[in-house]
């Protein structure tokens, strides 16, 4: 009888054990995506930055240092340094720091002024001029034309816009665009959101076309240094 028994309650359990193992991954994964969801709808509590004010700031700069893009780069973190305390939020003051960005077959160099896990506020731009896909991000972005013009499109119109100095190009997360630098155009740039998910795109030209890990190097150096440093005084 014992036997008999002891038989089908084992068949039962091997049966059993890759439901329960199914049921389990399942779980963590819903789990997961509740905190993704749940992250994404707090992520405005670590934000720093204010569109609107840099908006300003941007106008105020071109205002102070006409045809002057060194000036009108020492302004902006003149006046952050001023307006934000180093215990709220790092910055990288020293402006001399450039590195090449190539990302969506468009080409320019940028200084990080600022990164973090859900902001960053960068100046970018080449005076050659340039043009590219913008990447689909996950990230509100805030271009702040500076010098010279950003031209962009979306399938299915049929005319081009033009932003010019002062002007303020909004690309809302998981939005794309051709864009077009035409003849060189300095722009600073803000990123709201999840700053991380865009590093692949930032990046994925190096591996596809520059090949250049001296760039990689220093764009990966900074950003950590940047983010990591902002990460031990809690701005996350
Ligand atoms: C910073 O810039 C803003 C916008 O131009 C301006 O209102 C503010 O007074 C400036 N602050 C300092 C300390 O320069
Ligand atoms: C800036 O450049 C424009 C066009 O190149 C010129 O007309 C203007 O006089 C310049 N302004 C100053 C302050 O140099």
């Amino acid at each position: 009888m014992t036997v008999k028994k002891s038989k089908p309650r084992a068949e039962i359990q091997q049966r059993a054990n890759p439901l329960t193992l199914w049921a389990s991954r399942l779980a963590i994964g819903l789990l997961f995506v509740a905190l993704c969801a749940w992250l994404d709808r707090i992520k405005a509590r670590w934000y720093v930055f204010n569109p609107t004010e840099l908006h300003e700031l941007a106008q105020a700069a071109i205002a102070s240092s006409p045809n002057d893009t060194a000036g009108m780069i020492q302004h902006i973190v003149t006046n952050l340094t001023l307006t934000h305390p180093s215990n709220k939020i790092k910055l990288n003051v020293d402006s001399s720091e450039w590195v090449f960005n190539n990302a969506g077959g468009a080409m320019g160099a940028m200084y990080i002024i600022h990164a973090s896990i859900t902001e960053y506020l960068i100046i970018f731009g080449t005076p050659l001029g340039t043009e590219g896909h913008t990447g689909l991000h996950t990230a509100d972005d805030y271009f702040n034309i500076l010098v010279g013009e950003q031209w962009a499109f979306l399938p299915g119109s049929l005319e081009m816009e033009r932003y010019t100095p002062g002007m303020v190009h909004f690309l809302p997360r998981g939005t794309a665009k051709q864009y077009k630098m035409h003849t060189g155009c300095f722009a600073l740039e803000y990123a709201r959101g999840w700053i991380p998910l865009m590093m692949p795109f930032g990046l994925a030209d190096t591996f596809t076309s520059t090949l250049d890990p001296i760039t990689m190097y220093h764009t990966v150096r900074i950003t950590a240094r940047e983010m990591i440093r902002n990460i031990f005084i809690g701005k996350i």
